[in-house]
């Protein structure tokens, strides 16, 4: 191979100028399906919790024919908010003058507006967002022409469904929140790859998965980890393999650009959220979940083992690149892109770097 051929990493600019976060911000943030909340934040009628993508503050709201709306949330009046936090409402009702809206967004009513001649309420409703629910997770997306989720990440319902078939009656069990001082793309980026998992995830490499059954392949803007668990006497938790027929895998379904959801052996369903910051920050939060009624200890203690390993590890290796690229000694190296695929292969982050190049370029 000449070295023309080679496959470089991303520039540094990716990661370390502001100008390229800004047009993601206002570009790839803006057009891609984002993680809103889970379905059991919103099980009745009226109930609805706020969330933000790329600095927009948006909410969810389940109307009374049940369906799931989001909405921007600024009252169309003088703008002023609407709902704060989570809640439950019958009518939304701005807090600064009153105006009244229905479930479904129109103007219902506002103090003294009949006074006001021409003023046609059925012409004033809420700025609506798209949202899907993808097996009781919601996501939203600020693109009204956005091609439905089953098109960007083909086959991913259900595969999810077949290992989390009980993904209906989930509740969230713990949140972990992890702010990591790099570009998002940089925690991405070392998510989608196990070539540094052996050297560095030790309780993840012998004590969960069996590193050398580890492949990721792209799947439209889905990356798929697939793994085996490793042998039950060196698991670090304990599995019951007659429980599903997935119940000796781990698979994870990363969704371009910044979800993944995560099964660990024995059907143990957790999240990747990453909430990008500014140009040099992340926040990574992990959702650890469980069906209804499960034992949660066995999560709770999978959760904080994780935490203290695989997520402390990698903390100091993504915060390490960062510092890293704002060198002036590097010069970008080769991905190390193995043919037949496999764990010590970056072909996986060949794919991740051309959506970025296709995000950042345009
Ligand atoms: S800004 Fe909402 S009622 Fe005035
Ligand atoms: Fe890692």
């Amino acid at each position: 191979m000449t070295k023309s051929q080679l496959t470089r990493s991303l520039d540094p600019r990716y990661y370390t100028d502001p100008v390229v976060y800004e047009s993601e911000r206002s570009g790839l943030f803006r057009r891609t399906w984002q993680f809103a909340g889970h379905v059991s934040q919103v099980r009745a009628p009226g109930d609805y919790f706020t969330f933000s993508i790329a600095g927009e503050n948006l909410f969810c709201i389940r109307d009374r024919e049940g369906e799931l709306r989001a909405y921007y949330n600024v009252c169309q009046h003088r703008a002023h908010e609407l709902v704060k936090g989570e809640g439950h409402a019958k009518l939304l009702v701005c807090p600064y003058h009153a105006w009244t809206y229905e479930l479904t967004g129109q103007l219902r009513s506002g103090p003294n507006v009949a006074k006001v001649k021409g003023f046609d309420r059925s012409e004033i409703c809420l700025t609506s967002v798209r949202v899907e629910e993808f097996c009781g997770f919601i996501f939203a997306n600020l693109d009204e022409h956005a091609a439905p989720m089953d098109e960007w990440y083909p086959g991913v319902h259900e595969e999810l469904s077949a290992f989390v078939p009980h993904w209906s009656s989930l509740q969230t069990v713990d949140w972990v929140e992890i702010p990591e001082s790099c570009n998002w793309k940089v925690s991405v980026e070392n998510y989608s790859e196990c070539y540094h998992c052996s050297l560095n995830h030790p309780t993840f490499s012998t004590g969960v998965v069996k590193p050398e059954t580890y492949d990721i392949q792209p799947q439209g803007y889905c990356l798929r980890h697939t793994t085996e668990c490793q042998n039950l006497d060196a698991m670090s938790y304990p599995i019951d393999l007659n429980a599903n027929p997935h119940a000796g895998s781990y698979s994870s379904w990363f969704l371009w650009p910044m979800f993944s959801f995560q099964v660990y052996p024995g059907n143990v369903l957790n999240t990747y959220h990453w909430r990008p910051m500014s140009h040099d920050s992340v926040t990574v939060w992990r959702g650890w979940y469980q069906a209804e009624g499960g034992c949660t200890d066995i999560i709770r203690d999978l959760a904080l083992q994780d935490r203290r390993t695989t997520v402390e590890e990698d903390i100091h290796l993504v915060e390490s690149v960062q510092r890293g690229l704002n060198s002036a000694g590097y010069r970008t190296g080769p991905l190390v892109v193995d043919p037949d695929g496999g764990v010590n292969s970056e072909h996986s982050i060949k794919v991740l770097q051309s959506w970025m190049r296709e995000a950042a370029d345009g």
